[in-house]
């Protein structure tokens, strides 16, 4: 606006330049000179440092439509599922990202997280989970942050019920834009900067989700989801989700696909079948009904190499800059099937659509990591 004004001023000077209408005068000249050099630098200004904004496009977004008729749960389940995903989030003055520790009882890493959140106060909020006993707090900012706890068994629909009483509270306080799942055997990547950007400005929730045709997927399908849930809508995923607020309001407003996995995926089911909820819930409910909204990989790295039935979990020894820096290196996403064929399902690390490095923390790593850890922090996460 102030370009403009000034810009129509210089003309209309000019318009009452009557002498030589050749050549303007040297003091004119410099005049329409400045405007012309203020006008080129505010729209690089502009264009350079575009105004921070981290609030997500409206989504013009609607749940594919099976061809079937729909059950009234169904219907219903869609409807709110519409509403919630299409409606512009709330866009807080002062917005957070909500860490999530979902724990049996100690965080061995809290002064590793201290140093992680030093100087970003007010942009982050901390829960605990603990499950089995109530953790005493190393870090001051870990105190007053335990949430009320059920127990969790492995691999069973309690775990999914700890992420949605988490997610549940972590809702609570409006200025949450952003959920991260983490448990107390995970440590960050990056510095927290660098995550917060990362996270609030992606257009995605990261949530590990493929299709899997093995034993370790859809053999642990059952008819009985039928007929919300089809077998070849199953999909698998590391449980280690971060996603947006509209996404966690879906999690918590879904009964119907909740109440199929925990009926029917569990261990010990019938034909010798062992389903883990905490693995297929979110990524076979994602895939159906925001598969766009979804980035299909988790921003928590965790090392299968070994193809041994846990991860690998990194000692004090394991833990060097080189092998941090690996980490955070990684650009594809890797999925193996775990069928016969054992196929490589690997994809690039969009963030936006651009390429960019996929990992924002790493598990699993032994407590005795911790001082390697903290000597190395500073290091590691320059960025
Ligand atoms: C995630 O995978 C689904 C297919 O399952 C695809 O439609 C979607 O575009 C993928 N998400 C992104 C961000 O690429
Ligand atoms: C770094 O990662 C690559 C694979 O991406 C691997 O081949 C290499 O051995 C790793 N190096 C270290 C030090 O872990
Ligand atoms: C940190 O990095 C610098 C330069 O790369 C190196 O000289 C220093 O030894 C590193 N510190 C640790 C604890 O590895």
């Amino acid at each position: 606006m102030k370009c403009y004004q000034l810009w129509k001023l210089g003309f209309s000077d000019m318009k009452g330049v009557t002498v030589p209408r050749t050549r303007a005068s040297p003091r004119r000249r410099i005049w329409i000179s400045v405007v012309v050099i203020f006008i080129i630098i505010t729209v690089l200004w502009a264009y350079l440092y575009p105004p921070q904004d981290y609030s997500y496009p409206v989504r013009d977004w609607f749940p594919s439509e099976p061809t079937r008729e729909l059950t009234d749960a169904e219907t219903a389940a869609r409807v709110v599922f519409r509403q919630i995903l299409s409606t512009p989030p709330f866009i807080s003055r002062n917005p957070k990202i909500a860490f999530m520790f979902l724990t049996p009882s100690q965080l061995p890493f809290e002064k590793l997280w201290e140093l992680f959140f030093k100087g970003h106060e007010g942009r982050y909020t901390i829960y605990v989970h603990a499950s089995r006993e109530k953790p005493e707090h190393v870090s001051p900012i870990f105190v007053g942050r335990d949430i009320h706890s059920e127990k969790v068994g492995w691999g069973m629909i309690t775990m999914v019920d700890a992420e949605r009483r988490l997610l549940a509270k972590a809702l609570e306080d409006i200025d949450n834009q952003h959920f991260v799942l983490l448990s107390d055997s995970c440590v960050p990547l990056h510095n927290f900067d660098y995550v917060y950007d990362f996270l609030m400005g992606s257009r995605h929730s990261f949530l590990d989700c493929f299709n899997d045709p093995g034993p370790h997927g859809v053999y642990r399908y059952s008819k009985n989801m039928l007929p919300e849930v089809r077998e070849s809508e199953f999909r698998k995923g590391s449980q280690w989700f971060s996603m947006k607020r509209q996404h966690a309001m879906v999690v918590i407003a879904d009964s119907l696909y909740y109440t199929k996995f925990r009926l029917y995926c569990r261990p010990g089911m019938e034909e010798g079948r062992n389903c883990y909820a905490d693995e297929h819930y979110l990524p076979t409910l994602f895939h159906m009904m925001d598969p766009a909204g979804i980035a299909n990989w988790s921003v928590t790295y965790v090392d299968w190499s070994e193809g041994k039935w846990h991860p690998r979990s990194f000692r004090a020894k394991d833990v060097t800059y080189e092998r941090l820096k690996n980490m955070t290196s990684i650009d594809v996403s890797n999925h193996i099937t775990s069928d016969e064929k054992k196929e490589i399902l690997q994809r690039p690390c969009l963030w936006n659509g651009l390429k960019r490095p996929c990992y924002l923390f790493a598990r699993k790593f032994y407590p005795e990591a911790l001082d390697n850890l903290m000597n190395l922090f500073s290091n590691y996460t320059i960025f």
